[in-house]
């Protein structure tokens, strides 16, 4: 893992956008996993705004959710496919064809798994993989205790992630489990962006730079990988 600190928030959404442009300038039709967390909100207007300053062809980039909240759907407020369909799917214009996969919290979750690990297996490995990191050091919804061999799974949300939560709905949301790609898949990704922005990280940023890969604090495993770990000032403390 490498560590970058920027000045700012903006500082570093530009520095993001232009390396996610880079991996689709490379490869065409890379295949993306986008975590949906307010940590990218401004990385992905910026990305936005590049793709089409630059009038990069992003037709044939191949997109993954990442996560989802149990129940919930892309027709939910506050859903990571909503958050994803807001900021990333309608302002490129990105066909359903390109979407591989994306977890559906009112599916069965099993037969959802099996699905996204048969096409992470057949098109993987996952090209580019922006992630933020939960307030317990998660990534996804891959909670702690999670192994890093883990693949998509369904989740029972951690209290913390439970509470957290309710930052994403307009009312109280009754959250109880979440639907996940797994560690071993976000690790085996070629390109691993981890961003963390604000003061409120600076507490599980500080514990994920002093710590070894343990189950305890999943983004540890991230220590073993050639992830960027890019951080504002706020978030370094
Ligand atoms: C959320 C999501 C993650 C996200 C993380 C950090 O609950 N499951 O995919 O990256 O926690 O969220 P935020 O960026 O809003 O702090």
């Amino acid at each position: 893992m490498i560590t970058k600190v920027y000045e700012s928030p903006a500082a570093l959404a530009r520095a993001s956008a232009a390396r996610m442009l880079q991996v689709i300038a490379d490869k065409p039709n890379a295949l993306c996993c986008l975590a949906a967390g307010f940590t990218q909100n401004e990385t992905y207007g910026q990305f936005v705004n590049l793709v089409k300053e630059r009038q990069t062809d992003v037709s044939r980039i191949r997109l993954m959710g990442l996560d989802e909240w149990g129940g919930l759907n892309g027709t939910d407020p506050g859903s990571c496919r909503a958050y994803l369909d807001a900021r990333i799917i309608r302002p490129l214009g990105l066909k359903e064809e390109q979407i591989l996969f994306f977890p559906d919290g009112k599916q069965a979750a099993q037969a959802q798994c099996l699905q996204a690990d048969a096409l992470l297996d057949a098109q993987g490995p996952i090209d580019l993989m922006v992630l933020g990191i939960g307030m317990n050091g998660h990534l996804g919804f891959n909670e702690p205790g999670t192994e890093p061999w883990t693949r998509t799974h369904q989740v029972v949300l951690s209290d913390t992630s439970r509470q957290v939560g309710q930052k994403y709905f307009d009312q109280e949301m009754p959250l109880q489990t979440g639907l996940t790609l797994g560690l071993k898949d976000l690790l085996a990704a070629r390109t691993i962006l981890l961003q963390a922005v604000g003061q409120h990280k600076a507490g599980i940023v500080a514990a994920l730079l002093r710590s070894s890969p343990d189950t305890s604090l999943p983004a540890s495993f991230l220590h073993d990988t050639d992830c960027l770990f890019m951080m504002d000032e706020a978030a370094r403390g």
